[in-house]
């Protein structure tokens, strides 16, 4: 039998920029904020353990996900949009569709990826509080577009 290692966790380093959005006590209580993030809105989750920080409006057309429901798709944590019920990958951004492989004989539908959509941002956990630094916005991500537009949460006109 080999040898028990110790595994010493280090303490997680807080970026110059990093933005205090609340404490871990009332995340785990809540599972999501809203909040506003040097004039950005974005949205912290908390599911399963691990937190996400992401644009609040959905890259699609500014549907708000903090109104969202998380669902397992092949094994990602996903937010649904509560507007067109897009599905965004909580860990990367990524947007997911659902299409038949044509490679497959059986045609059977499959989850694809449209690459990564919504801007995703880092999270810090220090001291019993989370912490938010925005990405790097000069790298465009589809999210932006609606990222600083002020909504009221009215409904988005239908898609044409
Ligand atoms: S606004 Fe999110 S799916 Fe349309």
């Amino acid at each position: 039998m080999g040898q028990q290692q110790t595994v010493i966790q280090e303490p997680e380093e807080l970026d110059e920029s990093a933005v205090l959005v609340g404490k871990v006590e009332d995340l785990k209580v809540s599972k999501r904020i809203r909040t506003t993030v040097n004039d950005r809105e974005v949205v912290i989750f908390h599911h399963l353990g691990k937190y996400h920080a992401m644009d609040l409006r959905c890259y699609h057309s500014g549907g708000p996900l903090h109104l969202g429901e998380i669902e397992d798709i092949n094994g990602k944590a996903c937010i649904v949009c509560p507007w067109h019920k897009y599905k965004i990958v909580l860990e990367t951004g990524e947007g997911l569709y659902q299409g038949v492989n044509h490679q497959d004989p059986k045609r059977t539908k499959q989850w694809f990826s449209k690459g990564k959509k919504q801007r995703t941002h880092k999270v810090t956990v220090k001291d019993g509080k989370i912490y938010v630094t925005l990405s790097d916005v000069n790298e465009r991500c589809d999210s932006d577009f609606y990222a600083k537009e002020k909504f009221n949460d009215e409904p988005c006109p239908d898609p044409v």
